[in-house]
């Protein structure tokens, strides 16, 4: 009896041994290369941690997402274009952490012409906006977008990330179509729209109709090194209520022909909000139409009634000088600050305007500045 159960136990220990799983040496199941050559094959691509994109067209109405495994390295092979409906978007979202995304020079086509009609989001048709969301930590390299219907990317990424050599080409939006009234048929066609901290956008190219940038809350961001053509010049704002911006530094970049080259923009009407610590140096730009420099708190209006609910501190321009030209009819500097909204003395030594006409600054504790 007793060498009958030690028999049975020992079956039973040779089963547990048999079905045990494999050794740690097996490679994961993510360790695959995953190939997009269309919507129906993002599923079981996003399960490996190397994904390749081929050229396609994503159909209309539908979001091309990648919500990616962590650590996982994206490569475009070709061209991705999105057909076209009049539907919010996005065209194109990825998510994850730590990912490396490189688009070797390929585009997302938006085939913007298909919706403009000047209005952008304020009005006429409904366009995809925004056409890129980028939800990601690590690096979104190498990629460009063509004609985005409206604003292109809004960025919120979960931890460090670094975008560059990206181009934004909207330049087609700049003339008038049928649809459009005279103006500019691309409208509200913003590059990057910010709301994160630790964002580094370097080394791009941005021609379009609105803002170049937009920071609208966070803090730690670097935009340097890019250029910015047509639009509203690279800006902080609007600002609403109840946020903070801080430690942004503005560098190196070279605005040509927009309306203003760096701009601070908050609500007349907004309240408990701060915006501190930015830093402009050796940013150039030519061809300014409006301003060189515009520091308002009266947004919606343009140099109007401010407001005194957001607290403005620390706009320095320092370092290598900030060197703008403006046109004939524009203003070089103009500051419209709510009373007591804004503190503390900034230090201008480095910003150099020239062309137009002087503007008007109604804060005192600008230093080492005067036109
Ligand atoms: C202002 O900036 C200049 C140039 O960046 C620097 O040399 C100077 O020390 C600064 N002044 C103050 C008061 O911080
Ligand atoms: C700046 O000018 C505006 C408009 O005239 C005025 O409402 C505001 O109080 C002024 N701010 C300061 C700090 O003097």
């Amino acid at each position: 009896m007793a060498a009958l159960l030690r028999l049975v136990a020992l079956l039973a220990l040779a089963h547990t041994l048999a079905a045990s799983p494999a050794p740690a040496a097996e490679p994961r199941s993510s360790d695959c290369t995953g190939t997009i050559s269309s919507l129906n094959d993002v599923a079981a691509a996003v399960k490996c941690t190397t994904v390749t994109i081929n050229a396609f067209t994503v159909p209309a109405g539908e979001t091309f997402s990648l919500s990616l495994l962590s650590g996982t390295k994206v490569t475009m092979n070709g061209d991705v274009t999105f057909a076209v409906k009049n539907w919010a978007g996005p065209l194109f979202q990825i998510s994850g952490t730590s990912i490396t995304f490189n688009g070797n020079g390929h585009t997302f086509n938006g085939n913007g012409a298909s919706y403009w009609d000047g209005q952008g989001v304020n009005g006429g048709v409904t366009k995809p906006d925004p056409m890129m969301k980028i939800k990601i930590s690590g690096t979104f390299t190498n990629t460009k977008v063509l004609n985005s219907p409206a604003r292109v990317y809004s960025v919120s990424n979960p931890a460090t990330l670094v975008m560059s050599k990206l181009t934004i080409d909207n330049s087609a939006g700049d003339a008038a179509n049928s649809a459009s009234g005279g103006k500019a048929a691309g409208h509200n066609t913003d590059g990057f729209d910010v709301s994160t901290t630790d964002l580094t956008i370097e080394d791009s190219t941005v021609h379009n109709q609105d803002d170049c940038l937009a920071i609208n809350k966070g803090s730690n961001i670097i935009f340097q090194r890019n250029s910015c053509t047509g639009g509203h010049g690279i800006s902080i704002g609007s600002i609403d209520s109840d946020v903070t911006v801080s430690g942004i530094q503005i560098l190196s970049n070279t605005i040509t022909n927009n309306d203003q080259a760096l701009r601070i923009k908050t609500k007349a009407a907004a309240s408990g909000s701060t915006v501190s610590g930015i830093t402009y140096s050796g940013n150039t730009a030519t061809g300014m139409r409006e301003f060189g420099v515009l520091i308002d708190q009266s947004y919606p209006s343009t140099l109007g009634t401010p407001g005194t609910g957001v607290k403005l501190t620390g706009v320095n321009f320092v370092g290598s000088t900030n060197s703008i030209s403006v046109n004939s009819g524009a203003k070089r500097v103009a500051v419209n600050c709510g009373s007591g909204a804004c503190t503390g003395s900034w230090n201008w030594s480095a910003l150099k305007v020239s062309g137009g006409s002087a503007g008007t600054i109604n804060y005192s504790g600008i230093q080492n500045y005067s036109q």
